[in-house]
């Protein structure tokens, strides 16, 4: 769906972004990560061309974004601004009308999708008429995502989308943004500094360092297969974490004991290991019900840890 070949923006003598390529799936969520200045934010807005690159190409849906006027490409490409960006002067309800107004969709469709999109990003109908600063960060940040949703562009630029929110709103936040319809249909590149939204929100992971690609993969290739010592110590506080983050429990299904059958089908074994775990607690169980390709197991928590540390003990020795 996207590809960018050979990309860099060089300011005077800072190589902003230098020589990088990669691809994105139709439908994939690729995350930017990397510590502050290391041309993440750079590398977005060349790709909805509001910075024009010092040399290199994008390509998106195989035509190269350099034949379009930079107007007709950003209709196919929302952008979600660090910190929001939303205009403080316009109400919720005219900020996130921005484009069907350029688009001149006549008001009673503009009107729809308005409301269509504060309800699925659970906003309420009152906080139409309300000026940005009379929301909460959260608020804010969906209103940001609902103004780059409303017109259903196939790509979406995610620049630090959650960066403002303390981390009890920002997982929240995270499961929504997983369970979105919307956003499950789009081509996602996703910009962040933390290492475990990363890890949650990312079907691969690109991590950058001083304008270049140090490693681009799976949650599981960073941790389990890194290319060199930044990628291990970039990982390395989180570590444990992030490895259940990375695993599925159907990576480790042949791991866990054969447990009697039940009769009903449980949790899909597609969930990773960290939510596998956060379910005991949720649910108070003591045993879970998972299933994977018609089979269920019930499952207990040390069967569950132990087969994790297996699997890892496996994947060290590979
Ligand atoms: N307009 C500009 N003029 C000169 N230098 C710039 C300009 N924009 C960015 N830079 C430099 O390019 C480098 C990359 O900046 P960029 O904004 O892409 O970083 P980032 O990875 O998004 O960082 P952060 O996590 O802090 O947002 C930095 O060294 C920055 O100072
Ligand atoms: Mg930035």
């Amino acid at each position: 769906m996207i590809r960018v070949e050979q990309l860099s923006k060089h300011f005077g003598s800072i190589k902003a972004v230098d020589g990088i390529s990669f691809e994105v799936g139709d439908r994939e969520k690729l995350i930017l990560l990397g510590t502050s200045g290391c041309g993440k934010t750079t590398t977005l807005k060349m790709i909805n061309r509001l910075i024009e690159p010092t040399s290199g190409n994008v390509f998106i849906d195989g035509k190269n974004i350099f034949d379009q006027s930079p107007e007709i490409l950003r209709r196919g490409i929302g952008y979600v601004l660090q910190n929001n960006g939303l205009f403080p002067h316009y109400t919720v309800g005219e900020n996130i009308a921005i484009v069907p107004q350029l688009l001149k969709w006549d008001g009673k469709r503009i009107e729809k999708r308005v409301a269509e999109l504060m309800e699925k990003l659970h906003l309420s109908k009152d906080q139409l008429k309300a000026y940005p600063n009379e929301l909460s960060g959260g608020e804010q940040q969906r209103v940001g995502l609902a103004r780059a949703l409303v017109a259903d562009p196939p790509v979406l630029l995610m620049d630090e989308p959650f960066g403002a929110l303390d981390n009890v709103t920002r997982s929240k936040i995270h499961a929504e943004f997983k369970a979105l319809d919307e956003l499950k249909r789009k081509t996602i590149i996703m910009v962040t500094h933390d290492v475990q939204e990363a890890f949650e929100l990312g079907d691969r992971i690109c991590l950058m360092d001083k304008g270049k690609i140090v490693q681009i993969g799976t949650p599981a290739d960073l941790l389990f297969k890194p290319v060199n010592h930044f990628v291990q110590s970039f990982l390395k506080e989180q570590r444990l974490q992030l490895e259940f983050k990375a695993v599925r429990i159907k990576d480790i299904w042949g791991l866990l004991p054969h447990a009697k059958k039940t009769g009903d089908t449980g949790l899909n074994a597609d969930i990773t290991v960290w939510s596998g775990l956060e379910n005991f607690k949720s649910q108070q169980a003591d045993h879970l019900n998972i299933t994977h390709e018609n089979e269920t197991r019930s499952v207990g928590f040390e069967q569950l840890i132990t087969a994790f540390y297996k699997y890892q003990n496996g994947r060290a020795h590979e």
